[in-house]
């Protein structure tokens, strides 16, 4: 068995964190038995500066040939100031559009070895594990007319009948292997876009009626991830709330370098950390490679069929918190302060080790 992934390492910590979740990736193929083939373009800020372009026609056809597409990060100061459709950021939304990569799911799960790092409170966070699932490739970000100009700016959200039941179906089916509750949110008591987009995910809902729903508003759910996180099993909404409410998700969790994401379309899939680029400690070794490596569990779980080697990930990055590894972002009193690299080393050891007692039966976290 061998499958193709085109790696998109990006503009600055992206590099880095590319590089860790591929030694993590080369790691399982070896201990599996199986091939990874990889090839690697540019994005961002990387492909302006060379092509004058943030994405290629060549980057998007490897894209297209590709079995999953790993993305490290986009962006930094030095390209704010480009047109709009110049911006690294334009380069992801592109590409999640033309991959049709319209589910975005972003867990927010609690590492036990954590709790001590996230603002909130140990019992408030405790036994916390949802996932933000949020529509990507519609909404506000790519509604038309959008612009602005001397006097006025303007955009446009929207959605169409398909764009929500399929997001709504992928909802339902996700919370059906889990704990069977999906928490619709929207603004429907202000927004014509949001009453619609309700009255189709209780459509949607009349086919899986085993799993429990619920609609809540969106400024209302930003308060209850905060004040009791662990309510929330699948949350369902828009691109734009659903980019607000998992920043917030990330935060609750310890940091935003923890947090992994897949956007799954019917035909093409890409994983990628949900934190940025990270400019100001790009190539200095502090960037925390684990959102990336947790993004390379999710693309053996999700595009591949390979539930094993994602556990075995999952539970490696585990052990490695367990065992007090940090990063800086992380960091606490009594904890060995480390470097991306050393971090992934660590965590590559510890999945030989849970691979190698898995085989004798003897494996306990
Ligand atoms: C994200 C990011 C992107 C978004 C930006 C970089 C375009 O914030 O993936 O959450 O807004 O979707
Ligand atoms: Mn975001």
């Amino acid at each position: 068995m061998s499958y193709k992934v085109v790696l998109l390492p990006g503009d600055g910590i992206g590099l880095e964190v590319t590089n860790a979740a591929v030694r993590v990736m080369k790691t399982v193929a070896e201990s599996f038995n199986f091939e990874l083939e990889f090839k690697t373009e540019l994005i961002g800020g990387c492909s302006y500066d060379k092509y004058q372009s943030p994405l290629t026609d060549e980057t998007l056809q490897s894209c297209y040939d590709s079995d999953a597409v790993f993305l490290g990060a986009v962006g930094g100061t030095k390209w704010e100031s480009l047109q709009h459709n110049l911006k690294p950021e334009a380069a992801l939304l592109k590409l999640r559009k033309a991959l049709g990569l319209y589910t975005n799911i972003r867990p927010a799960k609690i590492y036990n070895a954590l709790i001590d790092s996230s603002t909130l409170k140990k019992e408030v966070l405790q036994g916390t594990d949802f996932v933000v699932l949020r529509e990507l490739t519609g909404g506000i970000y790519f509604g038309n007319p959008r612009g602005f100009d001397n006097e006025r700016g303007w955009n446009t959200m929207e959605y169409s009948k398909e764009e929500v039941e399929r997001i709504a179906r992928m909802a339902f089916k996700l919370a059906r292997g889990r704990r069977k509750k999906v928490t619709s949110v929207d603004k429907a008591n202000v927004l014509e876009v949001s009453q619609f987009w309700r009255n189709i995910v209780h459509e949607v809902h009349k086919d899986f009626p085993d799993v429990e729903l619920n609609d809540m508003y969106v400024d209302n759910t930003a308060m209850q991830i905060v004040r009791n996180p662990k309510q929330f099993d699948v949350i369902l909404t828009s691109n734009l709330f659903g980019d607000i409410l998992s920043d917030i998700a990330g935060m609750i969790t310890g940091s935003l370098g923890m947090l992994p994401s897949a956007s799954i379309g019917s035909k093409y899939s890409l994983y990628e950390p949900v934190h940025g680029s990270a400019p100001d400690i790009a190539g200095t070794g502090k960037a925390n490679p684990l959102a990336a490596i947790s993004s390379a569990a999710m693309m053996f779980n999700y595009s591949f069929q390979m539930q094993k080697a994602a556990e075995v990930i999952e539970s490696a990055i585990e052990r490695t918190l367990a065992k007090g590894f940090r990063t800086a972002d992380i960091f606490s009193d009594g904890c060995k302060l480390v470097s991306t690299e050393k971090m992934t080393d660590a965590v590559i050891e510890n999945f030989n080790e849970i691979f190698h007692e898995q085989a004798l039966g003897v494996f306990t976290l």
